[in-house]
C-alpha cells in the first residue's frame, strides 16, 4: 500500500518536472523568437534609413521662369542685341541635409559665343526644400562675328539663346558627413523680338 502511493508520488512528481521543463523550453523559444523578430526589425530600420536618409542625391538646379526687362534689336548692318533677362532660378535639394554651394555664374550664349553671365552668389539651399533666387542678365552682341545668322535670326524675329552653369558644393548630413554634390543647369529659349517674351524653354 505504502509502496503503491510512493510509486504513484514518483511518477506524480517527475511528471511535474517534465511539465515545467516543457514550460521553460517554450519560454525560451518565445524569447528567442522575440529576440530575432526585434534583430529583424533593426534590420529594417537600418535598411530604411540608408536607403532613404543617409542616400545623398545631387540637388536639381531649375530655371523656373525668364522674362525680358529690357531689349533692343538692330539690323542690318552690323545686326545687334542688348538684352536684359530677368530669370528666376531654384535649388531643389531632396537630401536630409543643407546643401551649401559655392559662387557660380550662369552663361548665356548665342551661336556658341558667350554674350552674358548672371552671377548667382554662394549660399544653402535647406535641408528637403528649394531655395529660388532672382537673377538678372545683361547681353549683347558684341562677341559675336559678323559672319553669324544674326541678321537672319532678328529679321525672322526670333533668337535663340543658350544657358549652363554648374552648381559646385556639399550636402552635409547630421554634422556628420559631407559629401561634394554639384548640378547642372543647360536650357534653350527662345527671344520673341516682337513680343519681348522668352518663350520655348528646354532644359535637359
Ligand atoms: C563669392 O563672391 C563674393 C562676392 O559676392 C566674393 O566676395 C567671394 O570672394 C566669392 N567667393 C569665392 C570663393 O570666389
Ligand atoms: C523674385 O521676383 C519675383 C517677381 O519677379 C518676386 O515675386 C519674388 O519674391 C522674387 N524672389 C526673390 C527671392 O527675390
Ligand atoms: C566682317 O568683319 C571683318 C572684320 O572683323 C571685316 O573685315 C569684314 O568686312 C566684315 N564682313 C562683313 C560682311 O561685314
Ligand atoms: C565665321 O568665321 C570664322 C572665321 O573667321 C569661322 O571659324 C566660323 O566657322 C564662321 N562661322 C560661320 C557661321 O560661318
Amino acid at each position: 500500500m505504502a509502496e503503491n502511493s510512493y510509486r504513484q508520488r514518483k511518477t506524480e512528481m517527475e511528471s511535474a518536472a517534465e511539465a515545467s521543463k516543457e514550460l521553460k523550453r517554450k519560454k525560451r523559444m518565445k524569447l528567442l523568437a522575440y529576440a530575432l523578430a526585434f534583430a529583424i526589425f533593426q534590420i529594417i530600420v537600418i535598411l530604411v534609413f540608408s536607403l532613404t536618409v543617409m542616400r545623398i542625391k545631387n540637388p536639381k538646379f531649375r530655371v523656373r521662369s525668364i522674362t525680358v526687362e529690357d531689349l533692343k534689336v538692330a539690323a542690318p548692318n552690323p545686326p545687334s542685341f542688348n538684352i536684359k533677362l530677368n530669370a528666376q532660378v531654384a535649388i531643389k535639394n531632396t537630401n536630409f541635409g543643407h546643401f551649401k554651394f559655392e559662387n557660380t555664374t550662369i552663361s548665356f550664349d548665342y551661336g556658341g559665343v558667350r554674350v552674358g553671365d548672371a552671377f548667382v552668389a554662394k549660399g544653402r539651399s535647406k535641408a528637403r526644400s528649394t531655395k529660388k533666387m532672382n537673377i538678372t542678365v545683361e547681353m549683347n552682341s558684341n562677341n559675336i562675328p559678323n559672319n553669324s545668322s544674326l541678321q537672319n535670326e532678328i529679321e525672322s524675329g526670333f533668337l535663340t539663346l543658350t544657358c549652363h552653369s554648374k552648381l559646385s558644393g556639399k550636402v552635409q548630413l547630421m554634422k556628420l558627413i559631407k559629401k561634394k554634390k554639384s548640378a547642372e543647369i543647360e536650357c534653350t529659349m527662345l527671344i520673341n523680338l516682337e513680343t519681348k517674351a522668352v518663350q520655348d524653354i528646354k532644359c535637359q
